[in-house]
């Protein structure tokens, strides 16, 4: 299977990163010649396409990480054919805007942590070879429609949010006189454990946290404080104003 990316970007590194780690060969993953193509392609061993028609001529699936104002223009014109794949990564970009003859498109929307195998990668509609494809970056999660799709995307803001809130805290840890690399590791890997626990005990939410907020306690006192702040409903604001973002409302 031949895989063709463009839009050698940001996103697009994490994902190289990612299949090359999951095993994937250099040589089976053509790249275009804009961007950091030829840097990466040079650096990483993938195939360099002369130019996207003939990029799609060589491979079997596309994956397409342009910003979204490039899409519709990145794969008009090109050289489609029935059975490929085209990989829509670009946010808020539906399947009817793009124009790609007899291929399928398939929205996925991964995060960077695909470079780990960490990826919760959505995909709709739930095509297989995608399916199998996407696995290699972490755990697919298949969605219904494109409007359940834009809602889950809102999950790849609030990935970026919790950096944020990351960074926040080992920010506040340090000035409070901990070592730099130590906060930085507490508070991340505080995420990731509150993560895990969510993931993976099949506990309702309410009662894992009822199980951490004793009353008069530490947990209790920060939470009265976010919420008299007015954390909960400006978190759910942030949620909206993505929501409509992606509808493009
Ligand atoms: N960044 C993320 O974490 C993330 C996560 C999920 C989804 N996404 C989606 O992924 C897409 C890319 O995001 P990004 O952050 O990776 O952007 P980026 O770093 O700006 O990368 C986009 C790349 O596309 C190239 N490009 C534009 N038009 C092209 C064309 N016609 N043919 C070939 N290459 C073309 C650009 O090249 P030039 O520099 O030459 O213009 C640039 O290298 C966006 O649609 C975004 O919604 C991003």
């Amino acid at each position: 299977m031949q895989l063709g990316v463009i839009g050698v970007g940001h996103l697009a590194g994490a994902l190289l990163g990612g299949l090359l780690r999951s095993g994937m060969a250099a040589g089976d993953i053509v790249l275009s010649p804009r961007g950091k193509g030829p840097q990466q392609a040079a650096r990483d061993g993938h195939v360099l396409a002369r130019d996207n028609a003939d990029l799609v001529t060589r491979c079997d699936m596309v994956i397409l990480s342009v910003r979204p104002g490039d899409a519709a223009g990145a794969v008009a014109g090109l050289p489609w054919r029935a059975g490929q794949i085209v990989l829509n990564a670009c946010a808020g970009v539906p399947i009817a805007a793009l124009d790609v003859g007899p291929a399928t498109v398939v929205r996925i929307m991964p995060i960077t942590a695909a470079e780990l195998g960490a990826s919760p990668t959505l995909v709709y509609p739930p095509e297989p070879r995608a399916l199998d494809l996407l696995a290699r970056l972490g755990a697919p999660v298949p969605l219904q429609g494109e409007a359940q799709f834009e809602t889950a995307t809102v999950s790849a803001a609030i990935y970026g949010w919790a950096q944020a809130l990351i960074r926040g805290a080992t920010d506040w840890s340090e000035a409070q006189g901990l070592d730099p690399e130590t906060a930085r590791q507490l508070v991340a890997r505080t995420f990731v454990a509150a993560g895990r626990m969510i993931a993976e005990k099949d506990v309702p939410m309410d009662r894992l946290l009822a199980d951490l907020v004793t009353p008069g306690g530490i947990t209790e006192a920060g939470l009265k404080h976010l919420e008299a702040a007015g954390v909960p409903q400006a978190w759910d604001g942030a949620c909206d104003v993505v929501r409509r973002k992606l509808s493009g409302s």
